[in-house]
């Protein structure tokens, strides 16, 4: 393939404000989340064979130097996968880890860009990697809006009179959201990476800020590298080993 290498780091970190610290005296349960929990929701993953990075290169769609060269493609390329989110329902995957709020102290820190973690109930959610139902302001990153429908248009202003972009981490930028993940991992009890490839940094350097005394399980159908000792691995989908593993960890309190 022609074209810049792309470096899969989208990004250098910079502060950002967080009031989420957890309650005192329960277990802190941190939940890592990437495309694969999605992918039973009829979401499309990036690099697994079929993936959209096959189908889409990167440079061409998800990145401020694509946003420059064809605003228009970019805006599609968004448009087609918020049609197919808003059509998607949450899984059993979903649906489990928001019941693990029954028993622990739950914060989600999800890298996608869909809101099926919030709509099965979960209620701390970080969205690393940005936020497919919203836009913001190309003049001033902090005006972030929802979008209303299924598409941003080219045209589609902020209250300043610049164009509206997909509230999306780009290849190349920063990601404001990772100080905040950060603090939360670095302080949970038990961690579980679920349906990631751990392919993006800074994103997949997280899970190394867990704790020593951080139970670490993942589940994925395939090997995935993480750079811990002592992980355990459920080896299978997401809708299958997350309501497993919730169910173990609910029972044990009981
Ligand atoms: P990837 O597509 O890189 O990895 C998907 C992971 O999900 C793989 O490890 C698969 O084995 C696993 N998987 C597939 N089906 C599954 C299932 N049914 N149950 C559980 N796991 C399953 O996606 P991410 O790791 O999320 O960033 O990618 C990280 C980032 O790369 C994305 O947030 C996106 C992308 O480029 C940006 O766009 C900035």
């Amino acid at each position: 393939m022609k074209g810049p290498k792309i470096r899969e780091r989208p990004a250098r970190s910079s502060h950002a404000p967080s009031t989420y610290i957890g309650a005192v005296g329960r277990t802190r349960v941190v939940v890592f989340s990437g495309a694969g929990v999605s992918a039973e929701s009829g979401i499309r993953t990036f690099r697994d064979a079929g993936g959209l990075w096959e189908e889409y290169p990167i440079e061409e769609v998800a990145t401020p130097e694509a946003w420059a060269r064809d605003p228009e493609r970019v805006l599609r390329f968004y448009d087609v996968r918020r049609e197919a989110i808003i059509r998607a329902a949450p899984n059993a995957a979903h649906i489990a880890i928001a019941g693990l709020e029954a028993g622990f102290d739950v914060a989600v820190i999800t890298q996608n860009i869909d809101d099926l973690h919030e709509r099965a109930g979960s209620t701390t959610v970080l969205h690393l990697h940005g936020e497919i139902m919203k836009a913001r302001s190309t003049a001033d990153p902090t005006l972030v809006t929802m979008i209303n429908g299924t598409s941003l248009k080219p045209g589609d202003r902020c209250v300043l009179g610049s164009q509206l972009r997909p509230h999306i981490v780009w290849f190349g930028e920063e990601v404001p959201m990772i100080p905040s993940a950060a603090r939360i991992v670095s302080r949970a009890d038990r961690l579980l990476i679920v349906g990631t490839s751990l392919a993006v940094h800074p994103a997949a350097g997280l899970v190394q800020l867990a704790p020593p005394h951080c139970e670490i399980v993942l589940v994925d159908p395939d090997e995935v590298h993480v750079p811990r000792t002592g992980v355990r691995h459920i080896k299978g989908s997401a809708s299958k080993g997350v309501p497993q593993l919730a169910d173990e960890w609910l029972s044990e309190k009981t």
